[in-house]
């Protein structure tokens, strides 16, 4: 298995480009499933999580032509079952099950089960797709459901679910009236999804705000769609300034969807400027330790929670870091310490004390976010840190290491 190799201490400096949004990606993919024809999408990133669900549509017969732009036909649909083997190594898989009951009347889906950050159920996807009239049957491991069309209704989701309200924009779409979401998640990645919907002929508004309006329409056609900029990847590269102690451009990426990070980097002593096309990041040098609590956006995001930590663990002070959203989002905890970190963990809060010095080790990614958390710890540890379990990391960042690479960091995959 491939790892990666850190000597830290360098100083990042430059410019990098961000890539398209894994999690708008993987939902725009599957809104392909709603039309019939050749779909052009722009700015997919090359990612493991990307080419899972490129596997998952070709399995219901959807035709994949690959290359920049990307294009998908989902217009011969053979088969509506996305199998076990496909959906564990991907929980996002659960979206098809809005889209192909709403297109093909029924869906067979494996049920996702647990991972790394939590039991993460799909009570809530499941209870929505019943309020829109599918009948759902738990069977073998399995949601099955069946709709001959879906209904308008009303929907409260319990908690901002950013799949679950995906997952049911997407399958409101071809239902027959009107549906309202309520309490939607209002991530950027559901504004975008909203819009490519919109461009196939959807009629939703709202997007982005709790309250979700859905006329539903008999039709969707094909589109030409853009891909918004992963604002996860742009956190990182932000975060991984303010460790270093350097001065990096990140192009292309949405400084408006950064507002909470960039608003906590401020405290921590950084510079911030909007500058054309991207963002200007300085460090000023010494960290100011700052509390971070996760929350659905526009609050601080729980994707950011993990390097926000390793950025925490070499701050000057005490740092109170709160996860909301996921139960069990603290596995890299354990493996920043073994490099020298200190953090006490009480219930869903990591209280880090901040210590400048780092030692390298050798570490085990458990999740994407918590492997990126470890890189960003090794760029500045003393000594050389080795990542193993890196395919965790490729599921999320496009080429991260040659990203960092040249902005000057001593970064290496060995592959094995
Ligand atoms: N939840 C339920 N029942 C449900 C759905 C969710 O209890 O039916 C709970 C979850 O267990 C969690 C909370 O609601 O405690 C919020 O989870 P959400 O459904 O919003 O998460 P998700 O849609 O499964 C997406 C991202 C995650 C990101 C979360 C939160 C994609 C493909 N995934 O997951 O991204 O952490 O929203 O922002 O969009 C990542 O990229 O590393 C990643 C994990």
């Amino acid at each position: 298995m491939d790892k990666i190799v850190i000597h830290g201490g360098e100083r990042l400096e430059g410019e990098v480009c961000v890539s398209g949004s894994k999690n708008a990606a993987l939902p725009i993919l599957v809104s392909s499933l709603l039309t019939d024809g050749w779909n052009t999408f722009h700015n997919i990133p090359d990612l493991v999580d990307v080419r899972t669900i490129k596997k998952l549509l070709k399995s219901f017969g959807a035709e994949v032509e690959e290359g920049e732009p990307l294009r998908i036909n989902a217009g011969k649909i053979g088969s509506c079952e996305a199998s076990y083997d496909l959906v564990k190594t991907m929980r996002a898989s659960i979206l098809v099950l809005g889209p192909l009951v709403a297109r093909m009347g029924m869906a067979r889906v494996s049920l996702p089960g647990g991972c790394a950050i939590g039991a993460r159920p799909v009570n809530i996807h499941i209870k929505a797709l019943e309020a829109l009239g599918a009948k759902i049957n738990l069977k073998d491991g399995y949601i099955e459901a069946k709709a001959s069309r879906l209904k308008g209704a009303t929907v409260y989701f319990d908690i901002p679910t950013v799949t679950g309200t995906e997952n049911i924009m997407m399958a409101a779409c071809l239902a027959k009236g009107t549906t309202l979401l309520e309490n939607s998640a209002r991530e950027p990645e559901i504004m975008n999804l909203a819009e490519v919907l919109n461009d196939m002929g959807a009629k939703i508004s709202g997007a982005g705000t709790d309250v979700i309006r859905i006329e539903g329409v008999d039709s969707l056609h094909p589109v030409e769609a853009t891909v918004i900029p992963d604002r996860i990847e742009a956190g990182t590269f932000m975060i991984a300034v303010g460790m270093t102690g350097g001065d990096v451009k990140i192009k292309g990426c949405e400084p408006g969807h950064l507002d909470a990070l960039i608003a906590k980097l401020r405290d921590t002593g950084m510079d911030i400027t909007i500058i054309d096309g991207g963002i200007r990041v300085v460090s000023k040098g010494k960290i100011k330790s700052v509390d971070i609590k996760t929350l659905p956006y526009p609050g601080f995001p729980t994707d950011l929670q993990a390097q926000m930590m390793a950025f925490m663990a070499v701050g000057n002070g005490l740092s109170v870091i709160t996860e909301t959203v996921f139960e069990n989002r603290f596995m890299h905890v354990s493996e920043l310490m073994r490099m020298g970190a200190d953090i006490v963990i009480e219930g869903n809060n990591a209280i880090v004390k901040g210590n400048p010095k780092l030692r390298g080790a050798q570490v085990m990614a458990t999740d994407l976010r918590a492997s990126a958390s470890l890189i960003l710890a090794g760029l500045v540890a003393e000594g050389t840190t080795e990542l193993s379990r890196v395919y965790h990391i490729d599921r999320g960042y496009q080429k991260i290491e040659e990203k960092l690479t040249s902005l000057g960091a001593n970064i290496r995959r060995v592959k094995g």
